[in-house]
């Protein structure tokens, strides 16, 4: 903790000093006027590196951008969107800020940052009035940002960002427009995961395929993990929340003092890695927005638990009826049966089934257990009818956390025979995709809470 501050305050230094030798250079040069390459001090460039977005300028200052810059300024007029000072400090994730400031990441920091300006004047009037009615620009970075308005509150937003002032610094050759959070392209997003997944791969040990207790031909649990931290002494079900919630997941604390791994930050990275996947986005929207379940899961990770999410496709969630989904806590109990409190990959799964025919699985959903047995060279779940095939393979995992695609929701099958009794009275529901959502939509408006959801607002 200490050595983090003293690196915090060597880095703040740094900044500081780096940033009044540049201002001192500036000074210099400013008084020119022509294009060549030089600054005007009336540009816009001078009042970004004069104003209060002071993190902004420091990490353009930072991105040796300032030449790129200059010459995009004498070429045309700029939008600049500066996120205010907070969105790059405290709401910045430190390790993400820290990876943007390594030497040689220094093309991703460019990147980042050319996506908040666009190569021409963005007037707050020609903003679009509704979200329908959106506009597209060509940023810097050579990505496309979206413009959207919202008539009934007047807010003017960029992709997710709401525009806090219009207009907060208006030059002869262009304008600063604050906004409440920092853009991040997809590609920088990408690479930052790309990075960390790395180094969390290098750095955890994955376990080998499990032991299969012959007598039982039961899984044997893994060994436990030979990492600092004592393994989890409790059964995992003894750490699970109590009961299901439709609350929308409260903002994950510091970690407590029997936290050994950052479990929130895997939890994150694995949906945003479902989400790059593709194909996957009504399970990465009920983990996130529907359920608390995704800080369910970042904390049991954080208590040293590990987990295997068996992860059903689009299409496959799209056949889920308003039936089956209507009970309160339903998403929950769902998912819960997709979870098995093991570190299975794809490989260690399909050798058992190999070895044994069937494997059962316990799942969070006690006392249910899932079937494996190996079927057209891969691993079959559930049974016959119902059954879900392994897809998808090994779409994420860390050692800790392991995700695998499959093409169909599973239904324990006590569940599956009630479900039946019932289909026959009531007529076939037509799926549709996002049904899942819809129905826990209505039932969070029952309650009161649905403007707490974009995604039910639509
Ligand atoms: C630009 O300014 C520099 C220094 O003030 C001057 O030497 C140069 O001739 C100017 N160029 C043009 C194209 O005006
Ligand atoms: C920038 O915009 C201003 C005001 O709209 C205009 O007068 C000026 O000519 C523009 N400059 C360039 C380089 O396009
Ligand atoms: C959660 O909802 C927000 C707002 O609609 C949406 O942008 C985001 O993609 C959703 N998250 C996931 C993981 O689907």
């Amino acid at each position: 903790m200490a050595s983090k501050f003293f690196t915090f305050l060597l880095l703040l230094l740094f900044l500081q000093t780096s940033y009044s030798t540049f201002s001192l250079a500036l000074q210099e040069t400013s008084p020119a006027t022509n294009h060549t390459g030089q600054i005007n001090s009336n540009s816009v460039l001078v009042a970004l590196l004069d104003s209060h977005y002071t993190e902004l300028a420091e990490l353009v200052e930072k991105a040796l951008l300032l030449q790129t810059l200059e010459e995009a300024v004498g070429r045309h007029n700029i939008t600049i969107f500066a996120p205010k000072n907070e969105a790059l400090e405290r709401d910045l994730d430190p390790e993400f800020k820290r990876f943007l400031l390594e030497p040689g990441n220094l093309k991703s920091l460019q990147t980042l940052l050319l996506y908040h300006i666009v190569p021409a004047r963005i007037d707050p009037h020609s903003w679009p009035k509704s979200a329908s009615a959106l506009t597209h620009h060509r940023t810097l970075s050579n990505d496309r940002v979206e413009l959207t308005g919202d008539d009934s509150s007047g807010s003017k937003f960029i992709g997710t960002a709401r525009v806090i002032t219009t207009n907060a610094v208006n030059r002869p050759d262009g304008v600063i427009h604050g906004i409440e959070q920092l853009l991040i392209p997809r590609s920088v997003q990408q690479d930052f995961n790309n990075r960390r997944s790395l180094r969390s791969i290098s750095a955890i040990k994955p376990e080998g395929a499990p032991e299969v207790d012959p007598r039982t031909h039961r899984l044997k649990k893994p060994a436990p993990p030979v990492l600092p931290g004592a393994p989890p002494v409790l059964p995992i079900y003894d750490a699970m929340a109590p009961g299901p919630s439709l609350a929308p997941a409260p903002a994950p604390g510091p970690g407590g003092p029997h936290h050994h791994f950052n479990g929130m930050r895997q939890v994150k990275d694995f949906i945003e890695t479902l989400l790059q996947y593709g194909g996957y986005n009504e399970m990465a929207d009920i983990l996130v927005n529907l359920t608390s379940l995704a800080t369910e899961m970042g904390r049991l990770v954080s208590e040293g638990y590990v987990l295997t999410v068996l992860a059903p496709n689009d299409e496959a969630m799209a056949k889920l009826t308003t039936d089956q989904l209507s009970e309160p806590g339903a998403p929950e109990q769902i998912i819960y049966y997709h979870i098995i409190p093991e570190y299975q990959t794809e490989e260690s799964m399909y050798n058992a089934v190999r070895r044994f025919g069937k494997v059962s699985y316990d799942t969070l959903r006690l006392p249910h257990k899932v079937l494996a047995q190996e079927a057209d060279g891969s691993v079959r779940f559930g049974h016959t009818d119902g059954s879900a095939y392994l897809f998808d393979p090994d779409i994420y995992t860390d050692g800790r956390i392991s995700v695998q695609g499959i093409d169909n929701v599973l239904i324990p099958p006590e569940e599956k025979a009630k479900e039946e009794k019932k289909t026959i009275k009531v007529a076939t529901v037509k799926p549709r995709r996002g049904k899942l959502l819809e129905v826990a939509c209505q039932m969070l408006g029952a309650i009161g809470q649905d403007s707490r959801f974009m995604s039910c607002r639509l």
